[in-house]
């Protein structure tokens, strides 16, 4: 490794599940999964679940090892660990995807994060009572993140809890994977889980409203509506689902896993992981804001509603909570259990950044975190400011859909079929408490892959050309998206010209000395 240290490591397992759940739990969980899945109607759990076993659980076990593989040669960011899996000029430059994608995700999920934190403030100070529609709920929210104001959509209100959540990222990143992550995530993913609990069992208590039960809000989840399986696009979201939420096409989760012993099982902690984040997303996020809305709004409403990915936990929430008793306690619980799930994801983002830059680059850590403070909070002022011309919805189309699912077939293509699934299969099972079933080798070799390539390719023939030429988009936003892009492309292009210098100027890459 650079710098001459020894790598940070793990120190409990606890703590290593819990930080690798926190990973994968987020906001995703309780605001992205109940928008998908409601606007499906019906048809959602089927080829949510199908993805999950096929593609999710076999990434899942494919990230932690690849992550594994390349912190043993001091890599704790994709450029390298492709490098020790593919002796190919390109492989590094393949993996910079892996670097860039979670720092731009980070770049506009910090200050969603940021509004869950000024909402639980205000939720508990009983700032909004009063407004017990949607619309002036979403006046409100305009009014939060001061649009419709100006030029800007600027709020100091808004602002200063952007200010203090990034802030607490920082600081929390700052102090490194054992003394900084891993402690956090013990203590916020059990606060969490509890706080979720609460919210779930309060919902499911709710009386009947209008003959309208939490059976009916249930029901859009788990009644399987057959007819609407032949929908491409609910296959595409369900999938698409599945990788956000679990972090996967991300790069994080091998950074996360860089950070492991080499004998550390992976196919029992990676499933926990998995696991945990399954349950949080579909026990948890699926009982809480689908029912409630249901009961309140009723299932035609409650799918316009789920159209967009906020309004269900900014706008409707919030109205609910005001007709509940001790309803500014529940609502508050619900904006600090969204904060928490959002911070434990946060923390992660810029990880595979800042070891690139200490791994790769042999910068110092303080350096490193101080290039990265930097930089994010100078990007993160166009997403903030104009947010009103769909900047954060530009970022979160590449990076968070699209470029997930184009990591995550690079990675599948470079494990299974250059690396070779055999010496993979190897790898995953190193120190590894049980085996996976067999039958899981072929789906690693054979359906991920193909699957993941086919959903590729559905991208790129049905939703990138309309996107890429932005059909519907308001003229007036288009510079905007342009900035949004050039954001984007600057990052990978530095990156890129990182991983040029690094390979030039570090013959040590082509050693294949083992880093204990
Ligand atoms: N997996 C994280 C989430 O669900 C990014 O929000």
């Amino acid at each position: 490794m650079a710098n001459g240290g020894a790598r940070d490591r793990w120190v409990t397992r606890f703590g290593l599940v819990m930080a690798m759940a926190g990973n994968a739990v987020g906001l995703g969980n309780f605001l992205r999964f109940p928008g998908k899945a409601a606007a499906a109607g019906g048809a959602f759990m089927v080829p949510y679940l199908l993805a999950l076993v096929l593609l999710g659980i076999p990434l899942m076990w494919i990230e932690w090892s690849i992550g594994r593989h390349g912190g043993r040669y001091g890599h704790g960011s994709t450029p390298g660990m492709f490098h020790r899996l593919w002796k190919h000029p390109i492989s590094k430059y393949l993996g910079i995807f892996g670097v860039v994608l979670p720092a731009i995700i980070g770049i506009y999920y910090i200050y969603i994060e940021s509004w869950s934190l000024g909402y639980a403030w205000h939720t508990l100070m009983g700032d909004y009572w009063g407004k017990t529609s949607r619309e002036e709920m979403k006046a409100f929210a305009d009014g939060y993140r001061g649009i419709g104001a100006g030029t800007f959509a600027f709020s100091p209100d808004a602002y200063l809890f952007f200010l203090i959540t990034f802030g607490i990222n920082i600081l929390v990143f700052a102090r490194g994977i054992s003394k900084g992550i891993e402690i956090l995530c013990k203590y916020a993913m059990p606060t969490l889980a509890g706080l979720g609990v609460v919210l779930a069992i309060r919902v499911l208590t709710l009386p009947p409203l209008d003959g309208r039960t939490v059976s009916d809000g249930l029901a859009q989840l788990y009644v399987v509506d057959w007819s609407k399986l032949g929908d491409a696009g609910v296959w595409i979201s369900a999938t698409g689902q599945v990788f956000f939420s679990l972090s996967l096409g991300f790069g994080m989760i091998h950074t996360y896993a860089s950070y492991l012993k080499k004998e550390d099982d992976i196919v029992a902690s990676g499933l926990t992981a998995a696991s945990t984040n399954e349950f949080v997303e579909v026990i948890l996020g699926g009982t809480i804001a689908i029912p409630a809305a249901v009961i309140f709004f009723g299932v035609a409403e409650m799918r316009t509603i789920a159209q967009s990915t906020f309004d269900i936990g900014f706008q409707t929430m919030p109205v609910i909570f005001q007709q509940l008793p001790l309803g500014r306690v529940f609502g508050a619980m619900w904006f600090v259990l969204l904060f928490l799930a959002g911070l434990t994801s946060s923390v992660a983002m810029f990880t595979p950044l800042l070891q690139f830059l200490q791994d790769e680059l042999d910068l110092k850590r303080r350096t490193g975190v101080i290039i990265i403070g930097l930089g994010s909070f100078l990007l993160m002022q166009p997403v903030v400011l104009f947010l009103h011309h769909g900047i954060l919805d530009e970022l979160d189309f590449w990076a968070g859909d699209f470029g997930l699912v184009l990591f995550a077939a690079i990675e599948l293509v470079v494990f299974a079929w250059i690396f070779g699934m055999k010496k993979g299969w190897e790898e995953i099972h190193f120190g590894a408490d049980f085996r996976v079933p067999g039958i899981f080798y072929y789906v690693m070799l054979i359906v991920t892959p193909l699957y993941t390539l086919g959903l590729l390719a559905w991208w790129l023939w049905y939703s990138f050309p309309g996107k890429l030429w932005m059909t519907d988009v308001n003229p007036a936003d288009v510079p905007y998206l342009w900035l949004g892009r050039g954001m984007i492309v600057v990052l990978l292009v530095l990156v890129a010209f990182g991983v040029r210098y690094a390979w030039r100027t570090h013959p040590k890459y082509f050693e294949e000395k083992v880093q204990e």
